[in-house]
């Protein structure tokens, strides 16, 4: 489906959504659910290091998600411990470098731990950025950013009118990266559950019914093919 002229986004970003409702209609335990959609993640990282995109940036736990039952957060956190660990491997094999946002404080010092691991040793990867968010709400990230925005202004780093919109991205987790050019959500949802408010103010939203452990390449590739024939705008007049 995809061919040479198609262009290829620089930074998508997905909602990974379903995997309850996917675990329901398979009459299998929740968990089972969570586990596949690890699957359809790994195989996500590959098929997009593949395609070339730049920037792949996943909703892997909202700030919202602790409100889940403890059984949910804690088996949701094993596999994080699981995946951190095999996630190593894979991006060492792909050339991908992984990064995390979101606050990251709330995990056990192990997860912690795993995830600077992680960051430290794929640093130097030059292929396909991985990003993942966990424990990640957007307006948790802005008042995080403001609260060191203050701080800095309080010892005089920073003045009122040296904030731009450049100086605040710089503040968020995402500081450095380029805004996602696609936004997918999987599932039949169309809402952003308070994921990337600021970061997807100009950014195409393609959203399926599949929940997200059936999502493939096929998938992706039917994302990419939207995404080409939308007509990006940033403000400026869409041409004839
Ligand atoms: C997405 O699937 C995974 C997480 C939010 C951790 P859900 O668990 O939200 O699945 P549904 O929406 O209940 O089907
Ligand atoms: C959004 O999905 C968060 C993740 C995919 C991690 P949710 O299933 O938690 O969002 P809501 O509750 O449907 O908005
Ligand atoms: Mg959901």
């Amino acid at each position: 489906m995809i061919d040479e002229t198609m262009k290829i986004p620089q930074h998508v970003a997905i909602i990974m959504d379903g995997n309850g409702r996917w675990a329901k209609a398979h009459k299998v335990p929740r968990q089972l659910g969570h586990k596949e959609g690890c699957q359809t993640l790994e195989q996500t990282v590959e098929d997009a290091a593949r395609l070339g995109i730049k920037y792949l940036t996943v909703y892997a736990f909202s700030t919202e998600n602790w409100k889940r039952s403890e059984e949910e957060v804690s088996a949701l956190m094993q596999l994080f411990r699981f995946y951190a660990k095999r996630l190593l491997g894979i991006a060492k094999t792909n050339n991908v470098r992984v990064r995390m946002i979101g606050e990251r404080s709330r995990f056990a010092p192990d997860l912690v731990e795993a995830i600077g691991r992680l960051e430290r040793e794929t640093q130097q990867n030059t292929g396909l950025t991985f990003v993942i968010a966990v424990n990640y709400g957007s307006r948790d990230e802005m008042v995080r950013a403001g609260r060191r925005m203050l701080a800095d202004a309080a010892e005089g780093r920073l003045k009122p009118e040296e904030l731009t919109e450049q100086v605040f991205s710089d503040y968020l987790d995402t500081a450095g990266m380029p805004d996602p050019d696609l936004l997918i959500r999987t599932s039949g949802e169309e809402r952003l559950s308070n994921f990337l408010l600021w970061q997807l103010a100009y950014t195409e939203f393609y959203f399926t019914d599949i929940y997200w452990p059936d999502f493939n390449k096929e998938e992706l590739e039917k994302a990419i093919a939207y995404y080409n024939g939308r007509d990006r705008r940033f403000g400026g007049r869409n041409e004839a």
